[in-house]
């Protein structure tokens, strides 16, 4: 997926993974992140979600990365938050409190930007990868997220009988397992079929969409 396949989407006003409420599964397998107030979470490809705002609330520490400049501001003025901006290396770093977003390529991170790193929040990230560079970005995350931190990742599994492969990508259980076999543990918490609720999906002709949330361990 190229970098202008996604600033475009922005720009069109293309985003409808965008939600207006806090992911239900965020919401009930927090804890098991055993995070404290102050440690800090990473949101890639974060878009403007507002469970950044949820999780900021519970009293955590928010690191975003996200490619849209504009995705950036919005989650900044729609949400009423004043932000102050700097250049680091080539990100533009974007700061309101305990919440900072780096507008920028995700495989550009490194590894320093993210030492306080304790948890990972991946929801609409990973799937929304082709294959190739859904392998790459767990290697990556892999290499700059400390050791130890844990992740709560979302996925969806799904057959299409029409409309594009993606994003978001089929991601089936045996795909998980695979891309994150090299990671210490990993293990499903809960799946369930969200199809009566994603009119989107029965419109592509899909007869479920498995959602999964996963407990991963760095
Ligand atoms: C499907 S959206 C999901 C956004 C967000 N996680 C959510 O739940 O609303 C994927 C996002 O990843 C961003 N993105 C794609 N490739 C990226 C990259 N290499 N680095 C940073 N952000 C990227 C896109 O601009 C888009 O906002």
């Amino acid at each position: 997926m190229k970098k202008e396949f996604w600033l475009e989407k922005w720009q069109n006003n293309q985003t409808g993974f965008h939600k207006d409420f806090t992911h239900p599964l965020l919401m009930e397998y927090i804890n098991k992140l055993n995070l404290e107030k102050g440690d800090s979470i990473f949101v890639p490809l974060c878009g403007k979600t507002i469970d950044m705002l949820w999780l900021n609330q519970l009293g955590f520490h928010v690191v975003g990365v996200e490619l849209s400049q504009l995705a950036v501001e919005q989650f900044f003025v729609e949400n009423d938050l004043s932000f102050t901006k700097h250049q680091e290396a080539e990100f533009s770093v974007y700061q309101y409190e305990n919440i900072t977003i780096y507008q920028g390529d995700f495989f550009a991170l490194s590894k320093q930007q993210l030492q306080h790193i304790k948890a990972v929040y991946d929801r609409a990230a990973l799937i929304a990868l082709p294959n190739d560079l859904a392998a790459k970005y767990v290697d990556k995350m892999q290499e700059i997220v400390p050791q130890n931190a844990k992740e709560l990742l979302i996925t969806l599994e799904f057959v299409k009988k029409l409309g594009p492969l993606g994003p978001p990508f089929t991601t089936p259980d045996d795909k998980v397992v695979k891309l994150f076999s090299s990671y210490k543990s990993i293990k499903l918490l809960q799946e369930v079929d969200i199809i009566s609720r994603e009119g989107k999906f029965k419109e592509l002709g899909c007869d479920y969409v498995y959602e999964r949330v996963y407990l991963i361990k760095f």
